[in-house]
């Protein structure tokens, strides 16, 4: 059957560095997107990126798509001319970890997997998923040396994606049909807004009352922790979902309006702090960033989160390891 003739666009090269299960389900989305025509996935691991990718490529046929997946072992060379990194790597959470420690680690992994894409791919932009998120995305601004609409991370698609999906089940409407914003931090801070949150139109406010639309948003500010704790490890499905829709609106240069952590530079009167705000992202990246009105406890909430991020932001420059 000939594919149907569109103005899709596609890249010549997507990379996604990290094949645990939240890369590989990455991965596993673009090429069933068919967003681009080669995706390279790569791990530290000898073997498991390779094997990721090898599975999904051995899914072509069966579910129609044309990326051709590959897997390689610490081989930056492969991702050479890449339109878009997207960055996973870095340890999960474990028991008994402290948030610093947790940090340093990550940072260190991510500043290293950011010098070494870049140099083979400069003209990349940068999708970080890796955690604390706010963080990491400024780890990969600072170690990239790009301009920050070009550097910026996947979180508040994933926590919208959980908001709409508790309101989905408490009204028992389509999940599609919920539209949501949320700012802030990925974290307990995060700022989902009733205000801002419809069900095709019609205010949520109209629709639930406050204490279970209060309960709503406390469960969505605690949404990685419900799975960390189900699964014992972190989620993947939703959180591989939501990148993958970043590279897809900007592969097709959609100029849709989502909730990316982005590099405020006087927006919400914050600044030099990476945070969850609505964007217009396209093919170059974050084209706009939307500042919507906020009532007197919204722009509270959202300076408190900033805080958070800042003191967090603050651990990673105590480290010293970026040149200033
Ligand atoms: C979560 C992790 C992926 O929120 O940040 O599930």
């Amino acid at each position: 059957m000939l594919k149907q003739i569109t103005n899709k666009k596609e890249m010549d090269k997507i990379t996604v560095i990290g094949a645990g299960n939240v890369g590989a389900t990455v991965a596993n989305v673009i090429a069933h997107k068919d967003l681009t025509k080669d995706l390279i996935l790569l791990d530290v691991k000898e073997g498991v990126a390779e094997g990721k990718a090898l599975d999904i490529w051995q899914t072509s046929s069966i579910n129609h798509f044309n990326t051709r997946v590959t897997g390689v072992t610490n081989n930056y060379l492969a991702t050479k001319g890449s339109g878009i990194i997207v960055i996973t790597s870095g340890i999960p959470t474990k028991h008994g970890m402290s948030r610093d420690d947790l940090i340093k680690t990550n940072a260190s992994i991510v500043k290293d997997v950011t010098e070494k894409a870049i140099k083979y791919s400069p003209d990349a932009i940068i999708i970080v998923v890796s955690n604390p998120l706010d963080v990491m995305t400024y780890a990969a601004y600072k170690a990239s040396n790009k301009p920050s609409h070009k550097v910026f991370g996947m979180a508040g698609i994933l926590d919208t994606g959980r908001y709409r999906a508790f309101l989905s089940s408490a009204l028992d409407v389509s999940p599609t049909d919920i539209h949501a914003l949320l700012l802030g931090g990925h974290g307990n801070t995060m700022v989902p807004l009733p205000r801002y949150t419809s069900v095709n139109g019609i205010p949520v406010t109209q629709l639930l009352g406050k204490e279970e639309l209060d309960k709503i948003v406390e469960r969505t500010k605690m949404g990685g922790g419900e799975l960390v704790n189900l699964m014992g490890t972190s989620a993947w499905y939703a959180p591989g979902a939501a990148a993958a829709q970043m590279v897809e609106a900007i592969v097709d240069d959609q100029n849709r309006i989502f909730p990316v952590c982005a590099c405020l530079n006087g927006e919400y009167d914050e600044k030099g702090v990476y945070l969850g705000v609505p964007v217009r992202l396209g093919r170059q990246g974050i084209k706009k960033i939307i500042e919507i009105e906020l009532d007197k406890n919204e722009k509270q909430l959202i300076r408190t989160s900033a805080n958070e991020v800042r003191d967090v932001m603050k651990v990673l420059d105590d480290m010293k390891i970026f040149k200033d």
